[in-house]
């Protein structure tokens, strides 16, 4: 069994930090959400990936490269223009082979993990085998609807009028059936092939078509909400470790990762939260929930609840909450006189001031 990972896209949903950086490698309690997915595949025991690349390419091979540190082999397969899921499909025919495959889009997170499904696909074998889970904003998803038996019967992509609250999650099961079915679908009205429409292509056809129905799964909706939601998720299964230093003066408290080359001084760190590579906080309250990336300067601050890339500092300034912090990005205070909030926010960036 092979894996095709699908790291292309443009992430317009979570402008501005997709503007300078793929959203697959957005990180989460600093990892990039693309490697959670790859461990996964791994972890299944799943080791020849194909991965499916397109205007970020080059940072996409700069993170994951040949894929040995994960256990991988992975090949990586160009995609000129983002024409669709099914289209990826097509163009890695030769890389899939007439091998069995999982699908798993690079922008998904899946608490728990794939091992459980494809251990069951492998013992089922059906023709193929999706995963849904129950959204508020079926609108924002393909859609599946299932009859009293629980078999799938009909799968529609972004409908305006949802006939269930049952998404389609980007991970998905193939036999080599799919490759007939991608050949035979015409583009969307938003000119892409969609996988959606493979799918019930193969339902038509009389395919035996599974799916299984998860709790546990984010994806990239645009709000910075989701990503803290799913940050603070996997931040409540971290392993504490404190490996740099923390002087006299420092308190830690709870689930905390500091890594070895981090530095707190006189500060005060509530987990769980984890502290990056490089990173200095001094004089500083870290609160629960809060990742902080590498090479950060936390300086006579509060920070709860947040995310934080790296390169960027927030110095002299009290409480952040529930924010997303890009890189390269400084925080300090105004001066006093006069009275005024003074900003260089890039395009898309929402703010919200205390007033
Ligand atoms: C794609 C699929 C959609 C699925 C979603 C999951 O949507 O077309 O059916 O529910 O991934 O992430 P897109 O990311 O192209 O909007």
């Amino acid at each position: 069994m092979k894996a095709l990972v699908l790291s292309g896209g443009a992430g317009t949903r979570l402008r501005p930090i997709t503007h300078t950086s793929a959203k697959q490698l957005v990180p989460v309690a600093n990892k990039p959400v693309l490697f959670y997915g790859l461990e996964a595949i791994a972890e299944a025991g799943i080791t020849e990936v194909g991965i499916i690349v397109g205007d970020t390419a080059e940072e996409i091979r700069q993170a994951v490269g040949d894929g040995s540190a994960l256990g991988l082999k992975v090949t990586y397969i160009p995609q000129d223009a983002p024409l669709g899921l099914a289209h990826a499909v097509l163009i890695a025919r030769e890389f899939l082979g007439d091998e069995d495959f999982v699908m798993y889009l690079g922008d998904n997170f899946i608490v728990g993990g794939i091992s459980g499904l494809v251990d069951q696909f492998r013992a089922d074998k059906p023709d193929a085998q999706i995963l849904l889970t129950r959204v508020p904003n079926p609108t924002a998803f393909g859609v599946a609807e299932l009859g009293a038996d629980g078999k799938v019967i009909g799968l529609e992509e972004k409908p305006q009028h949802p006939k269930s609250d049952l998404a389609l999650v980007g991970v998905y099961l193939f036999t080599p059936a799919v490759h007939e079915a991608v050949r035979a679908i015409k583009p969307s009205w938003r000119g892409e092939l969609e996988i959606t429409h493979a799918i019930q292509w193969l339902i038509d056809e009389q395919k035996d078509v599974r799916s299984t129905t998860i709790g546990g799964y984010w994806k990239d909706t645009g709000n910075v909400t989701d990503m803290l939601e799913v940050n603070r998720t996997v931040l409540e299964t971290l392993e504490p470790s404190i490996e740099g230093s923390v002087d006299e003066a420092s308190e830690i408290i709870g689930r905390v990762q500091i890594h070895p080359t981090a530095k707190i001084t006189g500060s005060r760190i509530v987990g769980p939260a984890i502290i990056g590579p490089g990173s200095t906080i001094s004089d500083s309250y870290v609160g629960p929930f809060t990742s902080i990336s590498e090479n950060c300067r936390i300086e006579d601050a509060e920070v709860e609840y947040s995310i934080v890339l790296r390169d960027s500092s927030i110095i002299g300034v009290r409480r952040i909450e529930a924010s997303l912090i890009g890189r390269n990005v400084e925080i300090t205070p105004a001066p006093r006189v006069p009275a005024a909030h003074r900003l260089v926010i890039g395009d898309y960036s929402k703010v919200q001031i205390s007033k």
